[in-house]
Formats: structure tokens, C-alpha cells, sequence
């Protein structure tokens, strides 16, 4: 099962899960650093303080990104590192670090591919409104701006924002992310601003001359009627719209989905939209980024005929309480391409959560990790076999880190970490991955 000549090969983090180093030179306060201070947000109340400790360790590990042979590398860049208040002043230490990590890669013959925005918004813009203030939008692409003047000549891809639907409906509708708020009304216009971001951040990168490709990660989920009946159907159209078709609609059709004002009608008119935001978000892109973790069979909800849904609970679930699904990876790729673009696709992110441990022997025998990939990567190649232009693989993650609201207590790398001495040790998947990398696919196996 081999992989088209060039198919990219890489590996993801972010960086409030691995830099730590949250008060060194000059970075600012982000909502993540606040959500982890709040009593009962995250398992434990950990935190990114040091998380690991990539800040300091970057070189190192970028030698075992080489080691473990991926072409490309997906990171992101702290928002307060590069400006610690949101707008205004630019810290040049921030800029530096990404600068020397960009540098790092290349000159490791890795590509780097960068998101601009994986969650950690500077508190000084929240405490002004956060993404439910429509300036956050122009705060965004100016952020861009000067990321783009500094490392535009040297970041082939670029990804605006990761997982849209996290921000907006996980961390202003659930609770369960940075902010922490749980209120519909400003979920969806918190919606809007990021989709709006994305849309003037694009310009930004555009105008900037970078020589980059740009995109925008969204993770989707497959959903699918638990039964024929027409309150199932219509409940899993419902849990589709809000998580899949609010966020495809407007990025490649330039519309809210037609079913949305009736949906949200309940908590908003959606007077947050201005004339000329929709053509502003429905920018032309380069690619498309996809993250998948979950398909879901949905149920009527008896107790919210009207706008509800239910998740019928997976028959083996997880450590985080998800299934394992690869058909709808495939499913998903194959969606985007027919209903959406025929733009080249990406899997940004697909990644499984165990709770590893180093055996005596000193191995980390992830075994349920590699058949994990391995469905997954199997799915991904079907997609292509039948036209998808799927173009990279990247799981999540390179290494254990800081698990957002689950803190240190799951583990998602193909590297493990020992956060007391930062050592880092290949699990059994890492030395799989490579040797999935070498075969460019899953010849011979
Ligand atoms: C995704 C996030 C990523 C990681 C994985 C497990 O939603 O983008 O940062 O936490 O889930």
C-alpha cells in the first residue's frame, strides 16, 4: 500500500502543550495559562508552565523528528510570544524562538508547517471580549502581518487557525476549554469572529508576499443517523450542522448553512455579520486541513425534540471516551472533496489517547497505537485510491504533552516524556512510524 511520491510524512504539536517557559522572555499571559489556574479545569490543575519544556529542548527535538524521518513538521506559534498584549507592541524575543526553530528545521530537510492560532489567545484580549469581540478579528491578522514579515520567506505551509469548533462551542459553549463560558449566544458570534480572523489573516499572509501556501485546519466529525427514524435523521443533521457544516459552509461556499438561522435563531439573529464578512471569510485557500478523532451515531434527544441530539456512546470506547473509527476518516475526506473543494487535503491530525508507561524492559509497548494508525493511514489511502487529493499525514502527536483539559493524564505522542527529567523515549509506534515513512506506506506489512 504505497503512497503517491512526495506524500508528506510528518508529525503535530502545539505549543502551549510542549513549550512551558510561560514567563520567559517577555511571552504574555494566554487563557490558557488562566483556565489551568481556574479550580476544577483541568485534571489535577496541571498546567503548560513547563510542560516539555520544548522552549529550552527544541534542538533536541527536532534531532528525533529527524531520527524518526517525517518531512514536515506541524507547530504553532504563541500568539503572546509574538505580541504579549494581543496588539501593539511586538516581543522580538518571541519572534526569535520560531525563527530559530524554523531555521532548525529546515535545516534538518524538514518542512515547517505553522498554525498561527492553536488556542492560546492573550488574556489581554480576552479581558477586552476575546474572539466575542469582533476587533479580535483585526488583532488576529495584524499578529499575522508580523509573523508572516518575519518567517514568510522560509514557512512553506501556513494553517490560520486549528479546530474552530474547540474555540467557539468547547470554550464558550461547554465550558471545557479557555474561556471557560457556557453561553450559545456568544459561542456563535465568537464563531463569526474567528471565521472572520481567518478570512483577514488570509489577506494579511497574502499581501505580506509570503511564498507559503495557505489553508486553515478544521477537525470534522462523521455523523450518521442511529436509525431511520425521521427524529434520528433529523437530530444527526442537526449535530452535523453544528459540528461540521457551520464551519464548511461559510470557509468554501460563503454562506451560513441554510438550516443555521432556524437552528440558532434560538439564542441569536446573527446580527454579528456585517455586509462583505462572508466574502471576506470565503477567501480562496491553498489547501484544506483536517483533523479527525470522532464519528459519531446520533440519536433524538426526548428530552429536546426540537433542537437536540444524543451521541450514542461508542461500543469500545477509548481512555477519553471516543471510539475508533477509521472508516470515518475516509468518509469525511471523500465529503470535503465532493461537497466542498476539490482543493489538496491534509490530515493535520488524527492521534489516539492511552494511558502508556515505560514497562520494566524500558519499551513503551503501544501496540492498540500502531493498529490505530495503521486503520487510519489504511483509510486515508482508500480516500485517495478513490480521487481525494490527499497530499499528508501528520499524526497527533510527536510527543506526550499537555493534554488541555485532561493535563498530563493521557498520552497521545509516538515519543513518550518523563516530565519529571524530560527524558524522551520512541514508544513502539515511533519506530513503526519511521519504518511506515522509509516504505512510504504500508508495503510489506
Ligand atoms: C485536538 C487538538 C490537539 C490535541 C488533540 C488530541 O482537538 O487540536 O491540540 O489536543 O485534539
Amino acid at each position: 500500500m504505497r503512497f503517491p511520491d512526495g506524500f508528506l510524512w510528518g508529525a503535530a504539536t502545539a505549543a502551549y502543550q510542549i513549550e512551558g517557559a510561560v514567563h520567559e522572555d517577555g511571552r504574555g499571559v494566554s487563557i490558557w495559562d488562566t483556565f489551568a489556574r481556574t479550580p476544577g479545569a483541568v485534571l489535577r490543575g496541571d498546567t503548560g508552565d513547563i510542560a516539555c519544556d520544548h522552549y529550552h529542548r527544541w534542538p533536541a527535538d527536532l534531532d528525533l523528528l529527524k531520527e524518526l524521518g517525517v518531512g514536515a513538521y506541524r507547530f504553532s506559534v504563541a500568539w503572546p510570544r509574538v505580541m504579549p498584549s494581543g496588539d501593539g507592541a511586538v516581543n522580538k524575543a518571541g519572534l526569535d524562538f520560531y525563527d530559530r526553530l524554523t531555521d532548525g528545521l529546515l535545516e534538518r530537510g524538514i518542512t515547517p508547517m505553522a498554525t498561527l492560532y492553536h488556542w492560546d489567545l492573550p488574556q489581554a484580549l480576552q479581558d477586552r471580549g476575546g474572539w466575542a469581540d469582533r476587533d479580535t478579528a483585526d488583532h488576529f491578522a495584524g499578529y499575522a502581518e508580523v509573523v508572516a514579515e518575519r518567517l514568510g520567506d522560509r514557512v512553506p505551509y501556513w494553517l490560520t487557525l486549528n479546530e474552530l469548533y474547540c474555540s467557539a462551542f468547547v470554550g464558550h459553549l461547554d465550558g471545557k476549554h479557555a474561556p471557560g463560558l457556557r453561553d450559545e449566544k456568544v459561542a456563535v458570534t465568537a464563531l463569526h469572529h474567528l471565521l472572520l480572523a481567518h478570512g483577514k489573516a488570509v489577506s494579511a499572509l497574502r499581501a505580506s508576499g509570503t511564498t507559503g501556501r495557505i489553508g486553515i485546519t478544521c477537525n470534522l466529525t462523521s455523523v450518521r443517523p442511529f436509525t431511520s427514524d425521521p427524529a434520528d435523521v433529523a437530530a444527526a443533521r442537526r449535530l452535523d450542522l453544528h459540528e461540521n457544516r457551520m464551519f464548511l459552509d461559510p470557509l468554501f461556499r460563503g454562506a451560513y448553512p441554510p438550516d443555521a438561522a432556524g437552528h440558532y435563531g434560538a439564542v441569536t439573529d446573527f446580527g454579528f455579520v456585517h455586509d462583505g464578512d462572508l466574502e471576506a471569510i470565503a477567501q480562496p485557500l491553498d489547501y484544506f486541513g483536517i483533523n479527525y478523532y470522532e464519528r459519531h451515531a446520533v440519536r433524538a434527544d426526548p428530552a429536546d425534540p426540537v433542537r437536540g441530539w444524543q451521541r450514542v456512546p461508542p461500543a469500545r470506547p477509548t481512555v477519553t471516551g471516543i471510539g475508533i473509527d477509521p472508516v470515518g476518516l475516509r468518509e469525511i475526506l471523500e465529503r470535503v472533496n465532493r461537497e466542498y473543494t476539490p482543493l489538496p487535503l491534509v490530515v493535520t491530525e488524527t492521534g489516539l489517547a492511552l494511558h502508556d508507561y515505560v514497562a520494566p524492559d524500558g519499551t513503551v509497548a503501544d501496540d492498540e497505537r500502531i493498529a490505530f494508525f495503521d486503520g487510519h493511514i489504511r483509510a486515508a489511502h482508500e480516500a485517495l485510491e478513490n480521487g481525494v487529493p490527499l497530499f499528508g499525514f501528520f499524526p497527533w502527536s510527536f510527543m506526550d504533552n499537555f493534554e488541555w483539559q485532561s493535563g498530563y493524564g493521557v498520552r497521545y505522542g509516538v515519543y513518550y516524556v518523563d516530565y519529571a527529567t524530560q527524558e524522551r523515549r520512541p514508544k513502539a509506534s515511533a519506530e513503526w512510524y519511521r519504518s511506515v515513512i522509509r516504505a512510504n506506506g504500508l508495503v510489506g506489512r
